[in-house]
């Protein structure tokens, strides 16, 4: 999500920070900052706002005279974007100064815990908990006290680690965020993606997990978190800048796609405690204020609105308190029934879109209680909130969206468990298997890309040429046909229609004739057979039908041409599996047909006009 670098060595360190800052700059962008080490002293100098402005701070780091640090630049999870939630964070008596890139999910215990030592916090973050926990555990040897603070972190990490005492080295370490570390006659470097260093070297290697890095100008030690010496095997980068941003993949539609696991766990994991409990930080609903709400609306536009499609069927399951889901384009102008007993969720990945927005006041004007599902942290509709959840995705680059429709599915989940739970509408066991559940999805998806995606792939080549493609399905099913067809229709181009199974044969279904491509969602246990049912009428007039269906699923090969069979999942879940081919079949079938997959003709990532 956000990027690290740092270097020692023989050059000026901060104009190296600052353009390898500059190449990671896709990866998180509201604020930046560097630590050096000058004087015998750690010097900070971060800013809000793009790095442009820090480097003017610094004037392009030639201001700085030192040939020792880290970098950071930020994409806020915890804490507005601000000056004082940059990265670096000192800890309190600036011994230690970190920066930090993944989230640190039990830092609420351990800021509690430092705070009752009496150590004092500068910003709202997760990540400052590492600077005072560093400055705690230090009695001299500084790999023992990286040891012992990563000891006490749950969550992910890459960090870069720099202290006062040592003023001719510093430490990176890494835990399910990824860290490389660079290697030149000039000096050594750690980044937390390749393209930040490739102007200066090519040689690198890449940590493993748990892994902790000590480098000085002319020397690399590494260690395993038991702090016993590691050798490591160096290979050259043969990638060019563009490649490395993509993580070496041709497109961020693809990158973003293969993230997903990464992006859930991020986003699902800090929500579940040890205990087996929501935690959903940023929302106060008591059971009082649930039991009151009479009707939920959910209101967004494009992929967020099929969240709220899922959102629909799985909150009233759940809770039984009746839900509408609407375009936030329609919702706006139609005089909708809205009133202190209704509770609105608003979603949105970049947190600006203008219909969306609109319609958040919309409802708040008239009295409602606002939630919101937002990826971008400090963006207008996270801050018009009553309550906020964040996805923590990272930044999607792509104009067609992945993770961040993954995220805020797996949001959806969490919100429905929380109300029923409050209002006590689910048994224990019931909610504690499913929790368990949830858990295992960013490895289930995992699972689905790797098992599916050489299937797609052919599928993609068979099929590219198609000029109509019609997507079906029944309750969830069709929820993720309408994602599903938006995926193929919005990057590949080909005209595409989602309809619920059942309603096509009042009219749709005269399009069906020989050859016509029909994809249908059919994991939904309770509705397979009717849906069966209507792939034997497409069947009937000709069409060619790929069916997507849980691997139990085996009747369905019957009416078929092509199933795509996914890991058996609880019913709850099944979009989060059953999404992920799909996008890859809108990928790999804009790529045939060699179109600009990223930036697909006539849309915006972020919609910001009505
Ligand atoms: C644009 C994007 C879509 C997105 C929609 C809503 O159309 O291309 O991917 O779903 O806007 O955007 P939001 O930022 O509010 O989720």
């Amino acid at each position: 999500m956000c990027g690290i670098v740092g270097y020692v060595g023989k050059q000026q360190v901060a104009p190296i920070l600052l353009d390898g800052l500059a190449r990671l700059e896709y990866r998180g962008y509201d604020s930046a900052g560097i630590a050096c080490m000058e004087n015998g002293a750690i010097q900070v100098y971060k800013a809000k706002g793009r790095l442009q402005t820090l480097s003017d701070l610094v004037q392009g780091g030639q201001a700085v005279r030192s040939t020792l640090g880290i970098g950071h630049t930020r994409w806020a999870t915890h804490g507005k974007p601000s000056d004082e939630n940059s990265h670096p964070h000192l800890s309190q008596h600036g011994r230690f100064a970190i920066v930090h890139n993944g989230i640190i999910e039990n830092y609420s215990e351990i800021k509690n815990a430092l705070l009752a030592a009496g150590m004092t916090f500068a910003s709202e973050t997760d990540s400052e908990v590492i600077a005072n926990l560093l400055e705690q555990n230090y009695t001299g040897d500084l790999l023992r006290a990286v040891k012992a603070t990563v000891d006490a972190l749950e969550g992910s990490y890459a960090l870069g680690i720099v202290c006062r005492d040592h003023p001719d080295r510093f430490v990176a370490v890494r835990h399910a965020s990824p860290l490389i570390v660079g290697l030149s006659d000039d000096g050594n470097f750690v980044a937390s993606d390749i393209p930040a260093i490739l102007a200066y070297t090519r040689t690198i290697y890449h940590l493993g997990e748990g892994e902790i890095v000590e480098l000085t100008g002319d020397a690399v030690r590494v260690f395993n978190s038991d702090l016993e010496p590691v050798i490591k095997q160096a290979e050259e980068v043969t990638w060019d800048v563009k490649s490395a941003e993509k993580d070496g993949y041709d497109y961020f539609m693809e990158k973003e796609i293969m993230e997903q696991p990464r992006a859930l766990h991020d986003t699902i994991s800090a929500r579940i405690n040890d205990h087996g409990q929501i935690v959903l930080d940023g929302v106060h609903l008591t059971r009082q204020d649930i039991e009151g709400f009479r009707r939920i609306y959910i209101v967004a536009c494009g992929s967020a609105y099929h969240v709220g499609m899922v959102g629909k069927y799985i909150i009233e399951k759940t809770t039984r308190i009746p839900v509408e889901v609407d375009l936030a384009s329609e919702f706006r102008y139609r005089d909708p029934i809205v009133d202190e007993k209704t509770l609105m969720i608003i979603i949105s990945q970049s947190g600006e879109t203008a219909d969306t927005l609109a319609a958040l006041r919309e409802g708040k004007a008239r009295g409602a209680r606002i939630l919101s599902i937002v990826n971008v942290v400090g963006s207008s509709i996270a801050n018009e909130s009553d309550d906020v959840l964040y996805t923590w995705a990272g930044p999607e680059i792509a104009v067609a969206t992945t993770k961040a429709y993954s995220t805020q599915l797996s949001m959806m989940y969490l919100i429905a468990l929380y109300m029923a739970e409050k209002l006590e509408r689910i048994e224990k066991e019931e909610l504690r298997s499913l929790l368990a559940s949830l858990m295992q999805l960013p490895e289930l998806v995992q699972q689905v890309i790797t098992r599916t995606k050489p299937q797609i792939m052919a599928l993609a080549k068979q099929f590219h040429q198609v000029e109509h493609a019609y997507y079906l399905g029944r309750n969830v099913d069709y929820a993720v046909a309408m994602e599903a067809s938006l995926k193929l229709k919005e990057v590949s181009y080909v005209h595409s229609e989602a309809y619920a199974a059942g309603e096509l044969k009042h009219g749709t279904i005269s399009l069906i004739e020989d050859g016509t491509l029909v994809v249908a969602m059919a994991g939904c246990h309770r509705v397979v057979e009717k849906t069966v049912s209507n792939i034997q009428e497409v069947k009937a007039r000709g069409a060619t039908v790929i069916v997507v269906t849980t691997e139990d699923n085996t009747g369905v090969e019957r009416v078929s041409d092509h199933v795509i069979y996914l890991p058996k999942v609880k019913e709850m879940f099944l979009p989060s599996v059953e999404v992920v081919p799909m996008q890859m079949l809108g990928f790999y079938m804009a790529k045939e047909r060699g179109c600009d997959v990223d930036k697909p003709r006539n849309l915006a990532k972020s919609v910001t006009v009505e």
